[in-house]
């Protein structure tokens, strides 16, 4: 069996970062939170070795989050980091205290003695760079553990109590701004704790299969594909696992860009072999928008209109026990919440939820271990060609969250279809495709006055966006040159009637959002 690491989350805004760090190490690991761990959950897991995240409460005060006991007499390796650190050293019978000298951002450490976790990066002496995020620190250490490196704020910035195989740091090595963070966790869980880093995607395809089969056996399974990434990674691994149980269904809502329709058609179906039902729902979508102007009521039209589509087509499919879903695990890691209480809508973004309640068939998550990097380098393990594993995000209403504030018509769909492209293919063109998180033209509700040759024009604006991320939770504008918009700017207006004015978004997220509506 694969080695499997533990991380306890305690709440820390990087915890996800420590998963990514130990599974590029070739480690696998899950996140599960403090209040979901307890003795037996823990002996259940077989942990080869256990994780201690940050988290923003404190130690000093009560009924604040603890380990669980069992944790330390498992006889397994534990990393403690910042109030993992803290929480260990409390639990063990150190002490804890606020700290005068608080310590945020980039810091210096000195390190004060060798030890596995430095193996290779730090020596003795030197004075290496970390991030922080502290106000408590640990003041008196438990017994069996020493110092190994120090800080201006945190005398125990890093321990190590070999005996036993725990460790703590201060700092947070999950972070890029701790240069060699990645080679301290990987000497942890590959040094201390053995791991042997056999996690790779083609294993990981293997056992996805057999999982696969042992679920559905004889089974029919449905599975929605929209031309994304996620989907089709689905699609693959299924058709790879249960060949013809599984139909894929298409559903082409009008709102794709150009193209992109007859792409995934003829790349699933007369590449790949996988039984596929394309169905042109186009008028429908566009006759239940019409009048439509508001961005949440699009979504939930849209979404309401799609599930009956794909229930129709699975019905006339023959129906299926399963049905498969796309579900990474950024969206299955239960966030611990200190705060509570709802959070604000700023956008629905739902589009198919409700789909696996209303069928009621039982899911097939394949991907639901997965971070969105991993789901890209199984596509590629699965051979799907770089242009759809790399492929930018798409929202599931598509361009009719494009044509912000207006109706949607065929027409006006043309046209921001053709000046999408003109602009997507530019910027392939320059080798800049891989270095955007997502690029877009938007169709303004302007019209406003040119002059094309010796006449007057009065035509629609449009906006060019392009952003980097690398969550879709936060972004920057793309610093393009002036030269290439202007040459994206001449083509659309040349190239695309009813288009007579090109404008640049410099916004970004926040205060913005990436879409516009
Ligand atoms: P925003 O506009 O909220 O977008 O900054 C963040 C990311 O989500 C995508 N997005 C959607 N995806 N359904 C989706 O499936 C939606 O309704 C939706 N709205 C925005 C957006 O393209 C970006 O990647």
């Amino acid at each position: 069996m694969t080695d499997r690491v533990l991380i306890i989350d305690f709440g820390s805004q990087v915890t996800q970062l420590i998963a990514r760090r130990v599974r590029e190490s070739g480690v696998y690991c899950e996140i599960h939170p403090f209040n979901r761990v307890d003795d037996s959950s823990l002996k259940a897991y077989d942990p080869k070795a256990v994780i201690l995240s940050g988290g923003p409460a404190s130690v000093i005060d009560t009924g604040t989050p603890r380990a669980p006991d069992g944790l330390f007499t498992l006889g397994v390796p534990v990393l403690g980091i910042c109030y993992g650190e803290q929480t260990m050293c409390a639990q063990l019978g150190g002490r804890v205290e606020a700290a005068d000298h608080r310590e945020f951002g980039r810091a210096f450490v000195d390190v004060a003695d060798s030890c596995a976790l430095f193996d290779g990066v730090w020596a003795k002496g030197a004075r290496e760079q970390v991030w922080m995020s502290h106000g408590d620190r640990v003041t008196a250490l438990p017994q069996g553990f020493r110092v190994v490196a120090t800080s201006d704020g945190a005398p125990f910035a890093a321990i190590a109590d070999e005996s036993r195989r725990f460790y703590g740091v201060q700092f947070h090595p999950e972070v890029v701004h701790t240069p060699h963070g990645a080679q301290l966790l990987k000497n942890f869980t590959h040094k201390i704790a053995g791991c042997s880093g056999d996690w790779t995607m083609a294993a990981f395809r293997a056992q996805e299969i057999a999982k696969i089969r042992a679920q559905v056996k004889d089974g029919r399974v449905i599975c929605g594909l929209s031309g994304g990434v996620d989907s089709s990674v689905v699609a693959m691994l299924l058709h790879e696992a249960i060949g013809d149980q599984l139909t894929c269904v298409f559903v082409d809502t009008g709102m794709m860009r150009a193209g992109e329709a007859d792409e995934v058609v003829s790349l699933f179906r007369d590449r790949f072999n996988i039984r596929l039902v394309h169905r042109d729902a186009s008028d429908l979508f566009l006759k239940k928008l019409e009048g439509v102007t508001d961005p949440e009521r699009k979504r939930k039209i849209i979404g309401a209109t799609f599930i009956d589509v794909f229930e129709e087509e699975a019905k006339q499919a023959g129906g299926a026990d399963f049905l498969a879903q796309g579900t990474l695990y950024p969206d299955v890691i239960e966030s611990v919440s200190f705060i509570g209480g709802p959070s604000v809508t700023i956008k629905s973004h739902h589009n198919v939820g409700g789909l696996p309640e209303r069928m009621k068939m039982k899911l097939v998550e394949p991907l639901r271990e997965l971070f969105k990097d991993e789901v890209r380098a199984l596509g590629r393990e699965l051979g799907l060609p770089h242009d759809m594993v790399g492929r930018h995000p798409f929202p599931g209403p598509g361009l009719a969250i494009r044509i912000p504030g207006q109706e949607l018509t065929r027409d006006k769909l043309e046209i921001l279809r053709k000046a999408d492209s003109i602009y997507l293919e530019e910027i392939r063109n320059a080798g800049l495709y891989d270095a955007i998180w997502q690029a877009f033209a938007v169709l303004l509700p302007v019209r406003t006055v040119g002059v094309m040759g010796d006449s007057r024009s009065y035509d629609y604006a449009c906006a060019l966006r392009a952003v980097t991320s690398t969550d879709g939770m936060t972004a920057d504008f793309y610093p393009f040159d002036m030269a290439f918009l202007g040459r994206v700017a001449n083509r659309i207006i040349n190239e695309v009637k009813g288009i007579n004015r090109v404008t640049f978004d410099v916004t970004s997220k926040p205060p913005g959002t990436i879409e516009w509506e």
